[in-house]
């Protein structure tokens, strides 16, 4: 995943202007420098729109189940507005995520409307609606990345976790789907698999990784199983994980489709001995995330956790993330020590690499 944030910077370096390149250096450093003077000096790097909280799937793991609430969530042309609005803003990029974000039937439509404000796009999903034609039409939109969760390689298992009994093959077809269509359209995204290391033995995480190659996909990366708000405690009933942890370890130094960082592995034995995130969390400073019902707030796990969020209520986005409400959740989250979340602790890993 560092490998990731480091191509998706280059990237962005890479395909822009002189004057572009020089923003995103400057908003780098000042992304760099807020948590020392513990001020927002810029909004952040990428915001994460969670689309709906409906879902194809039950799987038992899953943090967001339980968030569906009987009111309706944003339209497409609120999410334009808001995509407008994260443009004037200068984030980025956006992660489109759910809940299920292909269940939402205007969501090639927003894919396209950020590609048009050149923005980079970020899409995860559980596959299963990726058909021919989807898949087609979704990387026609140009978006740049795309991750799907494939927690097991073997079909009863994946029945298990997943809830749908079918959920191996669909996963499998989709992520064929998207391969072929990449190929068939030659465009540059890049495409890779996320599984939990949690439910599955050293064996079983090796048998997800064969499949993932087989299907042409670019990486895998490794998130830990998290159970909020207990983390921590829960964390450390799993601690036989450790064992399986420090294979992996060994494992990705000879295998670099794994793109999790060595510095996020490592770090990851601390999580199952129970013990809190041992720097602090730079999350509320170069993310914020907004759900379907216009809530605001610093990660992706930051509800699971009890925390307040910020509401939209037909203010933009800017009034809320430079509000001293929404500077009060940064400084808490900065204080936070709460989770091992591959992407955010690959970000920190990956400033802290920057800073020294
Ligand atoms: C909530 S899902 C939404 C996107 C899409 N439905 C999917 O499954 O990829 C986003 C990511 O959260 C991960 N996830 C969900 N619950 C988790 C948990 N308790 N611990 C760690 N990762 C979790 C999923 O594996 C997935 O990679
Ligand atoms: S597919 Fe994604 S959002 Fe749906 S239940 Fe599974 S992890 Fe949760
Ligand atoms: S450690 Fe960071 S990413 Fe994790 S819950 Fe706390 S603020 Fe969020």
């Amino acid at each position: 995943m560092q490998g990731k944030y480091t191509k998706i910077i280059f990237k962005l370096f890479k395909d822009k202007n002189y004057t572009y390149l020089l923003k995103q250096a400057l908003k780098f450093l000042k992304l760099k420098f807020s948590p020392v003077v513990k001020k927002r000096l810029t909004s952040p790097l990428i915001a994460t729109l969670i689309t709906t909280y409906h879902c194809n799937s039950q799987c038992l793991k899953c943090i967001k189940q339980g968030l569906k609430k009987d009111e309706p969530e944003l339209k497409t042309k609120d999410f334009k507005a808001l995509i407008d609005d994260l443009k004037n803003l200068k984030v980025s990029g956006i992660s489109f995520t759910g809940g299920e974000p292909l269940l939402r039937t205007d969501i090639i439509e927003l894919f396209e409307y950020a590609v048009s404000k050149k923005l980079f796009v970020h899409l995860s999903t559980n596959g299963y609606l990726l058909d021919a034609e989807t898949s087609e039409r979704i990387l026609k939109t140009g978006l740049d990345s795309i991750n799907i969760s494939l927690d097991s390689a073997d079909s009863a298992k994946m029945a298990q976790v997943t809830g749908v009994n079918d959920s191996l093959s669909l996963v499998c077809q989709g992520i064929a789907n998207i391969v072929a269509a990449r190929k068939k359209l030659q465009v540059k995204v890049e495409l890779g698999v996320v599984t939990i290391l949690n439910f599955k033995s050293f064996e079983e995480f090796e048998a997800v990784v064969t499949l993932a190659k087989k299907l042409g996909v670019d990486g895998l990366a490794l998130n830990l199983y998290h159970v909020f708000p207990q983390t921590l405690e829960k964390a450390k009933e799993n601690i036989s994980q450790g064992v399986i942890l420090d294979k992996i370890i060994k494992y990705q130094k000879r295998d670099k489709f794994i793109e999790n960082s060595s510095a996020y592995l490592k770090l990851s034995r601390k999580f199952f001995k129970g013990e809190p995130l041992p720097f602090c969390c730079k999350a509320g400073y170069n993310f914020m995330v907004i759900d379907p019902y216009g809530q605001v707030f610093p990660c992706f796990v930051w509800q699971e956790l009890g925390n307040n969020t910020l509401s939209l209520k037909g203010r933009k986005i800017s009034e809320v993330i430079f509000s001293p409400e929404y500077e009060a959740l940064t400084k808490q989250a900065l204080s936070c020590r709460s989770c091992y979340w591959h992407s955010y602790q690959e970000n920190n890993l990956l400033f802290r690499a920057f800073l020294r």
